[in-house]
């Protein structure tokens, strides 16, 4: 990436504890606040956000992964402490906010979904590069991607409802969805650690290998999605996105109208 946006951009996300690399298709997101095991405060999330706005038109896979030993530990914990993160208050505040005005604190929650919310669009892949602890909104951040990828020493937990909270930041969806109803209610209501191998056998990882073959097994992804068309990829992971959603009818129709928009796109004369 280059020019004003960049340096603009690189400074906002430093700050947030993110960094952004774009090579290309390629866009590589990294939590990277490894001394505290990438944990995440609402800068955080604001900030994934503001890339999701900033990203180049020509990106196609965009890659998340957390510097050091652990993808993420989740929430800055100093948020439950009435200091707080510095900057960034604490759930106290946020407690004061919340009585005062609910609306306008169940929109701030949603500015922060908005981080998670932009992995999902057909333009792109999303991939989650995942190692050791992937912890609540570690977790979350991982079930927002279309991909995941793990080392074989990931563990995955839904810890918010152990802490009183619940999970918010999308990705109680993608969860039923993978899981189905009863093991997610498991999984979040127990809080327990999910395994590398488990999470393979449940759907939440595509593949696990040794951590030291994340990196060019996510590369290599990355290469196989590329080697396909944009336009028939956008489109395919739109029609595969709207499947749940629809009868057997209707999405059959959304296959013929994206079809005849493909045709059109390759063999038509305008
Ligand atoms: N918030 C703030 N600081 C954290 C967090 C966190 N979520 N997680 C780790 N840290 C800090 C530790 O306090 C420690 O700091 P120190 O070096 O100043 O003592 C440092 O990161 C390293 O942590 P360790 O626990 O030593 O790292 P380890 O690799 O052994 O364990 C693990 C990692 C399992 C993630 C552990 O740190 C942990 O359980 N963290 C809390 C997880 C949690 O409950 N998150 C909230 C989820 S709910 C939600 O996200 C909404």
């Amino acid at each position: 990436m280059s020019g004003e946006l960049s340096r603009d951009l690189s400074g906002e996300l430093a700050e947030a504890g993110l960094r952004l690399g774009i090579d290309g298709p390629v866009a590589t997101v990294t939590l990277a606040r490894p001394e505290r095991r990438n944990a995440m405060t609402g800068a955080t999330w604001f900030g994934l956000a503001r890339i999701g706005e900033a990203l180049p038109a020509d990106v196609r896979v965009v890659v998340v992964r957390g510097e050091g030993s652990s993808f993420s530990s989740g929430i800055d914990l100093r948020m439950f402490e009435p200091g707080g993160v510095t900057g960034q208050g604490s759930f106290f505040e946020a407690a004061e906010r919340a009585e005062r005005d609910d609306e306008a604190f169940v929109r701030w929650i949603g500015e922060a979904q908005a981080g998670f919310m932009w992995l999902r669009r057909p333009e792109i892949v999303s991939i989650a590069a995942v190692q050791g602890y992937a912890i609540g909104a570690g977790f979350q951040l991982a079930l927002a991607c279309d991909l995941r990828v793990l080392a074989d020493d990931a563990r995955f937990c839904m810890k918010e409802p152990a802490l009183g909270l619940v999970p918010d930041l999308t990705g109680t969806k993608p969860l039923v969805d993978i899981v189905g109803l009863p093991r997610a209610l498991e999984i979040c209501l127990t809080a327990r650690m999910v395994g590398a191998d488990e999470a393979r056998e449940l759907g939440l990882a595509e593949v696990v290998v040794p951590g030291d073959k994340l990196d060019a097994t996510v590369a290599d992804l990355t290469a196989a999605l590329l080697a396909v068309d944009h336009g028939a990829a956008t489109a395919t992971k739109r029609l595969l996105q709207g499947a749940p959603g629809r009868t057997l009818q209707e999405q059959a129709q959304a296959e013929a109208r994206e079809q005849s928009a493909r045709i059109t796109t390759m063999f038509g004369k305008r």
